[in-house]
């Protein structure tokens, strides 16, 4: 009988000891690349709980202002806003009315932080359409390019006006990069950056983000978005944006998608977010409800696994909690 033989390499040697572990660790995500996600609810008094999305509200006016104070405290890097207007109609008139409540929000949150968290706006018309579409649509009920960059141009401008860092054009339009840039530009908002959801999937994984807006879409978004089985078109999309003047480009949803991230990370020129959505967040928070997985082990490990495949910027609605939670924090 011969002695097993005794190992020569040995990789176990550096995790024995959370010191050596630590010592050697390849990925670490810090708070200052977390954005937070929020909701602003036009008209309403109290916060308002989203059912899919435990841990997460519809921001009343004082609200928002006091999450945002609370995530600038926790150091995180930015957040990101969402409107939900009470009046919707066809060509989401309120995505654009001065007072409308994403303005309003813009507003509000820089007049809170003012330059200690970066302020990142949605552009997009989905949440204030009546059809639901991230556009304007055409008399055969497709969604029309070309007359929705108008839309996203002006939208832009008027967050850009209320002090927003970043514009974030999530409608998958062609050519809305260019459009929004050239709009900010004529306004004299060189300085306003563009962050591109550049390969953003048709994906099952917004479900909760439509209780959140309130939003009943007709149909689904499979003529813009992309198909989620495209690994090589990410590369034409965030090529197209680049050449276009974004700033950023993101990759959404992040999870599921982490090839497509670890693609656009090799080889893109500018910064590389990503996106880790309601659906991603209501997953992991239903299994740990019941007790099926470790909370705080998971979301840690989702938001390294997201950096470890590239992300310089992560979106997260675990953010606040990311940079504040001791059993998340020592995991990060
Ligand atoms: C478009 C937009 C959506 C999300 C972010 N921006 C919805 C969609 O494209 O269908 C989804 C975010 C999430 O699910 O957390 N306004």
């Amino acid at each position: 009988m011969n002695a097993a033989p005794t190992p020569f390499h040995r990789p176990r040697r550096l995790r024995r000891t959370p010191a050596l572990r630590a010592l050697v660790a390849e990925t670490r995500v810090h708070p200052r690349e977390l954005v937070l996600p929020v909701f602003l609810k036009e008209g309403l008094d109290e916060p308002a709980p989203i059912g899919s999305m435990p841990g997460v509200v519809q921001h009343s006016r004082d609200s928002l202002r006091r999450e945002a104070a609370r995530a600038a405290e926790a150091g995180i890097g930015g957040i990101m806003l969402f409107g939900v207007p009470l009046e919707r109609d066809a060509v989401g008139s309120g995505a654009t009315a001065p007072d409308g409540v994403l303005n309003v929000a813009v507003e509000d949150v820089v007049a809170e932080v003012g330059d200690a968290l970066v302020v990142m706006t949605d552009v997009c018309l989905d949440e204030f359409t009546d059809h639901g579409h991230c556009g304007l649509l055409a008399a055969d009920g497709s969604v029309d390019n070309d007359a929705t960059l108008g839309r996203y141009a002006t939208m832009a401008v008027q967050h850009a006006e209320r002090g927003a860092d970043v514009v974030g054009l999530s409608g998958m339009m062609d050519g809305q990069v260019a459009a929004v840039r050239e709009a900010l530009d004529e306004a004299g908002f060189t300085s306003t950056a563009v962050l591109a959801y550049a390969a953003k999937y048709a994906s099952a994984f917004y479900g909760p983000f439509r209780e959140a807006v309130e939003s009943t879409l007709e149909g689904d978004r499979r003529a813009y978005q992309m198909n989620p089985g495209n690994r090589r078109e990410a590369a034409l999309e965030v090529g197209l944006d680049i050449a276009e003047g974004a700033d950023i480009v993101m990759v959404k949803p992040a999870g599921p998608y982490l090839d497509v991230l670890a693609d656009v990370a090799a080889t893109s020129e500018v910064p590389v977010a990503a996106y880790q959505v309601s659906g991603e967040y209501a997953m992991l928070e239903a299994a740990a409800a019941i007790g099926y997985i470790d909370r705080e082990r998971a979301i840690a490990e989702s938001l390294v696994a997201i950096r470890r495949a590239g992300a310089d910027t992560t979106l997260t609605y675990w953010a606040v909690e990311a940079a504040t939670n001791p059993a998340i924090q020592e995991l990060l």
